[in-house]
């Protein structure tokens, strides 16, 4: 998933650009680069490695043009290098790429039986050649483009410029996301509206199999056909200090500090302060999805209405990675709160079993990025399948928001850190809620036992405050855990998706060998993995699971275990088989997860932060994975 950034306007390309894709480094980051015009032609600066090995290149670069493209890179296609770096260059044709060409073969045969000479192992600059061959036809750039897309198989987004239109930028998208930003006299093209809003914060969502021709700050929309497209202006309400980090080292470690206003945020739309109850508000609830807004009449049928909510009888949950770990809390508070059965699946397994999808079924999609691929795919199998759909997301008109019929919004801001966090602890906050709100359509509580979720519900930012003082304990105490052989994460009941989170946050921060598993399943293996060189992370609040979770950590040990355990209150029965306990607030067990998840983040953030590791941009590692 790479990061793409073009702009044509009155200020320096160069630090619009590069700018730009400093904020959008999280995307993907083996390599990157520009190419912007300088006397009227493209002049092409890229290097391998992150971002800053271009800046350095580029520090003693300057440009007399006024249009440019730019690149960050997440190898899909060609070993990251500096010839495989985008831009790519052919003639006077200036081209960057987001997703796969899947018929980049049989392209590639062509091009080279008529005596092209690739100078990359990459699926885009095929792209590029076979548009610089095409506008010397057309003599016009978005012609060209139009006439090329025919050709081209798979999920992808270009950004394209030429030479000799030096006020012109073409982009066309279908799959990975790209935006336009409308400013007084500039115009921006990026994957992401946090590259744009230093700009202008007036934008326009290019939606799947459309093309933009850009000239100068004239923004025209068609159909790949050619048909033109109204799309009205957005204005984004983020402003830029939000996307900065305020004062923290890393985006993950401000990114977990803002989880008690992220919750707060998520929960605002969703909680009648006055009546103490839950409310499902917002596109596809009160009113239609987006587009559907427009077209009221037609969308009623899409419409997620509180009756049709009443009449579901199966829920799928459906997701990814920690957005998956999220979904399986979910389960159990859809089944126990709403007493609906739920099936609860990892994407891209649903999306190839066959899934069997009853009538009256309603699939839920959770993605922080709304551009995961394989839970987009997820969405569109179930909708073909005639089930309603509802997204839990965090980026707003991202493709799974926009193709939803419900949404749901994490509301947390914006994400940096590959690894989710605050994202994460909004979509348990989602949950919460529209488990009770369902558990009240369906008679399953009554109003007082709603009350009383609700209140527990609104005490939750200030108890995560409270459990956030133990960033001080780990930063002290990374030094020892990061000497570990192995972590086994154990939970019961709610604290077991926890403990696969907790071991999932460790594997991708701190590149060390992490297990979660239901402590009920110990003596089924793991029990043989304790020794003195294991770390165990036990999970253990006292909620109903408590006196058997505390039975399997004095077997653990037993086995001469090392222990940290993460429990309710002054929990001396805890502490006395523990090497390590910490204390998390008296709370229901509808939101003990929340407050779980902070020690379990902080756990993993500061020991590769003692490893030396890049906490933001782990290796291998990409913000949202766009392609299968
Ligand atoms: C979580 O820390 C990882 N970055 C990854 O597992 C992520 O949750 C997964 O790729 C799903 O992403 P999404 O929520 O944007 O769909």
């Amino acid at each position: 998933m790479c990061g793409i950034v073009g702009y044509f306007g009155p200020q320096d390309p160069k630090e619009i650009i590069v700018s730009g894709l400093k904020r959008l480094e999280y995307r993907g980051y083996d390599s990157a680069g520009v190419a912007i015009l300088h006397d009227d032609k493209f002049k092409l600066v890229r290097a391998s490695g992150k971002l800053g090995e271009l800046q350095k290149k580029l520090a003693t670069e300057s440009f007399n043009g006024r249009l440019g493209i730019g690149h960050t890179r997440w190898a899909t296609h060609g070993v990251p290098s500096e010839r495989n770096a985008h831009p790519h260059k052919v003639e006077g044709i200036s081209l960057v790429h987001n997703g796969i060409i899947e018929n980049y073969q049989q392209i590639k045969s062509q091009l080279v039986a008529d005596g092209v000479q690739p100078s990359s192992d990459t699926d885009s600059e095929l792209v590029a050649h076979l548009i610089a061959r095409k506008v010397k036809v057309t003599g016009d750039l978005f012609k060209a483009v139009q006439q090329v897309l025919p050709e081209l198989v798979g999920a992808y987004s270009i950004l394209v410029v030429w030479e000799k239109q030096p006020d012109t930028m073409v982009a066309f998208k279908n799959g990975p996301p790209l935006i336009i930003g409308v400013g007084e006299k500039e115009t921006v093209v990026a994957s992401d509206v946090q590259a744009i809003i230093s700009c202008t914060n007036r934008v326009i969502y290019l939606e799947d199999l459309e093309i933009a021709r850009i000239r100068g700050t004239k923004v025209e929309l068609f159909t790949a056909g050619g048909e033109p497209i109204h799309r009205e202006i957005k204005v984004i309400n983020w402003n830029p200090e939000q996307i900065e980090k305020a004062g923290f080292k890393h985006f993950m470690l401000k990114e977990i500090h803002e989880q008690p206003r992220a919750v707060a945020n998520a929960l605002a739309p969703h909680i009648n302060v006055d009546s103490q109850r839950t409310q499902l508000t917002g596109v596809g609830f009160g009113c239609a999805s987006f587009e559907e807004l427009e077209r009221l009449d037609s969308a009623k049928d899409a419409l997620l209405t509180a009756e049709k909510l009443s009449a579901i009888e199966r829920i799928f949950i459906v997701a990814c990675g920690t957005s998956f770990y999220a979904g399986m809390v979910g389960k159990y508070l859809l089944e126990k709160i709403a007493k609906i059965p739920v099936e609860c699946d990892i994407a891209s397994e649903f999306r190839y079993r066959e899934p069997v999808i009853p009538p009256r079924s309603l699939v839920l999609v959770v993605s922080q990025s709304g551009e995961t691929a394989d839970t987009l795919a997820a969405l569109r199998l179930a909708k073909s399948a005639g089930a309603l759909t509802m997204s839990i997301c965090n980026v707003r008109r991202s493709t799974i928001d926009r193709e939803a019929h419900g949404h749901l919004y994490m509301n947390s801001g914006p994400e940096i850190g590959v690894a989710s966090t605050k994202a994460f602890v909004s979509t348990l906050a989602m949950f919460d809620v529209l488990a009770v709100y369902l558990g009240r359509l369906r008679k399953a509580i009554g109003e007082i036992e709603e009350r009383q979720y609700v209140e527990a519900f609104l005490e939750v930012p200030s108890q995560m405050e409270a459990v956030l003082a133990y960033d001080k304990f780990f930063a002290e105490a990374a030094d020892r855990l990061k000497a570990f052989k192995g972590l086994l994460y154990m939970g019961r009941g709610v604290s077991y998706p926890l403990a696969l989170e907790g071991a999932l946050k460790l594997k991708e921060l701190a590149y060390m060998h992490a297990e979660g598993y239901a402590a009920g399943e110990m003596k089924h293996g793991p029990l043989a993995l304790i020794d003195e060189r294991m770390l165990i992370v036990m999970v253990a609040p006292k909620d109903q699971h408590y006196e058997k979770t505390v039975s399997n950590l004095e077997e653990a040990r037993a086995r001469g275990g090392k222990i940290i355990s993460i429990g309710t209150g002054n929990d001396a029965n805890l502490k006395s088989i523990s090497d390590y306990y910490l204390s998390l607030p008296m709370a229901d067990w509808t939101v003990n997860p929340l407050l779980e998840a902070i020690p379990l983040q902080l756990l993993a953030y500061h020991v590769a932060e003692a490893l030396g590791y890049d906490v933001d941009q782990p290796r291998n590692l990409a913000k949202s994975v766009t392609v299968e």
